[in-house]
């Protein structure tokens, strides 16, 4: 393929992945959003192949690593539980630092390029920045894999003088890169480079150990953005210009995600950064004095049924729970019901139920539920005063009413959605164990709250026999 041909595929793909982008900030849009960001890296794919970067003897190489990858990556697509989708996808970032430091290392010893004055200066700030991000993102990722999976604990570690070490680290590595910049000969670059690895990865370690449970969402949208930028370092490093606007559009965009996301929990980004929030989460937790924080009011699906079919206007407030039951057929076999009947039955979605962006509107849509009726926090959380019941199904963190009450909760100015302010609330979950946050739900104990203990999925199957009975 002649070199203009490439690049005019080049700019093709980048189009496809802004509108795929631009499709994927709406459901209704989002399957469309997909398919262009498929054509879009499809189009990339072949275009790098066959374009005039690779001779045809390293086409076989290409095509026999894209099959090893392809085959992993469809396999581990078609294994992973929706739940388990986060770790996925922290993976997945990990992979691009880990690809990022490799291609700079090995632009540093190719010795088929020989450049002088400014573009080897240039080109070596791409290679030390490009591993930096590189090994940052590729560490970080690792540990909030091993967080989001349970394999490490969720609790912040937070070492004695951890900013100091931080900032230590960071005066050593940027005097290393003065030296490797310095350096004329290849021996000295090498152990600058090698030092400044060591220093990223143990930073990224460190960085996400040191953050907390609940502040995993942020973490997960942040490693997200170092991963953008870390491709648009190797884009930088391999003179791809479609590899550093792909990696500027998802930087950036991850940067944003981030943003929203800080913004959905009330929270600083640079203390979400500094760590120290939330605990490893599914305690049962009591007051202060060891005594159980009150007394709940338990209900049977049957009851449950006998309210809902005395209801007008109907909220449905999905989170975790409902995900690891997989209970969003049940839920909307149950609002077809009620809807046929007559009853208003809408959801409230909060931006972080779950475990991932979008989490609870993937289920939700797999379950076929219209658009229409699944509004956002802000679209519904004014409409809750004239609610007759409002359905919690596994969610506990999005729904606690200290994130208002209580200005020493660790979760005070969170917005949540105000379910306690409908004239009965329901609340289904197994036990008392509290939520991602690992705090206390005072919501439980209010005298308008009902809990139906069990399995989401099994009890909203009885629910939904007491319902047609
Ligand atoms: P959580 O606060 O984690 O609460 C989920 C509840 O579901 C738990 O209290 C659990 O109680 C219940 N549950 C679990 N399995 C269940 C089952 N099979 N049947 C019925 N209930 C079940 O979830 P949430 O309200 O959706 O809030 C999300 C939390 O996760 C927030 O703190 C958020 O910051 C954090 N987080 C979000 C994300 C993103 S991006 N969305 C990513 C990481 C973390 P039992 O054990 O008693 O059943």
């Amino acid at each position: 393929m002649s070199a203009s041909l490439a690049t005019v595929s080049y700019i093709g793909a980048t189009i496809l992945f802004i509108l795929s982008l631009g499709g994927l900030s709406n459901p209704e849009s989002s399957r469309r959003g997909n398919l262009y960001g498929m054509i879009g890296m499809g189009l990339a794919v072949f275009a790098t192949v066959f374009g005039p970067q690779v001779t045809w003897g390293g086409v076989p190489w290409i095509v026999m690593a894209m099959a090893v990858g392809g085959s992993i990556g469809l396999y581990a697509a078609r294994k992973v539980q929706m739940t388990q989708m986060p770790e996925l996808v922290a993976l997945m970032h990990s992979l691009v630092g880990l690809a990022a430091c490799l291609v700079g290392y090995a632009s540093y010893s190719d010795t088929s390029v020989v450049l002088t004055g400014v573009d080897k200066s240039i080109h070596e700030v791409e290679i030390y920045v490009g591993i930096l991000i590189g090994a940052v993102t590729f560490s970080g990722s690792l540990i909030a894999f091993g967080k989001l999976s349970a394999k490490i604990g969720g609790k912040p570690l937070l070492l004695p003088g951890r900013h100091w070490m931080n900032l230590t680290g960071l005066l050593v590595v940027i005097w290393v890169g003065r030296m490797f910049l310095n350096v004329e000969t290849g021996g000295g670059g090498a152990f600058a480079l090698i030092v400044m690895t060591i220093i990223a990865l143990a930073f990224g370690v460190h960085m996400v150990m040191a953050i907390g449970g609940a502040d995993m969402p942020v973490v997960v949208s942040m490693l997200n953005s170092y991963s953008g930028w870390a491709a648009a370092a190797t884009g930088f490093m391999l003179s791809n210009d479609l590899l550093i606007v792909t990696g500027a559009l998802v930087g950036s965009s991850g940067a944003i995600l981030s943003y929203i996301m800080c913004r959905a929990m009330n929270r600083n980004f640079i203390s979400v950064i500094a760590g120290g929030f939330g605990t490893g989460g599914g305690t049962v937790v009591a007051a202060a004095d060891g005594q159980p924080a009150g007394e709940v009011t338990p209900v049977s699906a049957l009851e449950t049924a006998e309210l809902l079919k005395d209801a007008k206007n109907v909220i449905i407030v999905p989170g975790y729970g409902m995900a690891v039951a997989q209970a969003q057929h049940t839920v909307y076999e149950i609002t077809k019901f009620l809807r046929e009947k007559g009853v208003n039955v809408r959801f409230g979605i909060h931006p972080v139920a779950g475990r991932m962006p979008g989490h609870m509107n993937v289920l939700l849509a797999e379950a076929k539920v219209p658009y229409d009726i699944v509004m956002e926090m802000d679209e519904i959380n004014d409409d809750f005063p004239t609610i007759d019941v409002t359905m919690v199904i596994g969610a506990n963190d999005i729904v606690n009413p200290a994130a208002q009450e209580d200005p020493n909760s660790p979760i005070a100015g969170m917005p949540v959605l105000e379910v306690w302010k409908s004239k009965t609330s329901i609340v289904m979950k197994r036990s008392m164990a509290s939520g991602y946050a690992g705090v206390d739900n005072p919501l439980f104990y209010k005298e308008n709250n009902r809990m139906l203990f069990g399995d989401a999925k099994k009890m909203l199957d009885e629910v939904l026999v007491a319902l047609k009975s």
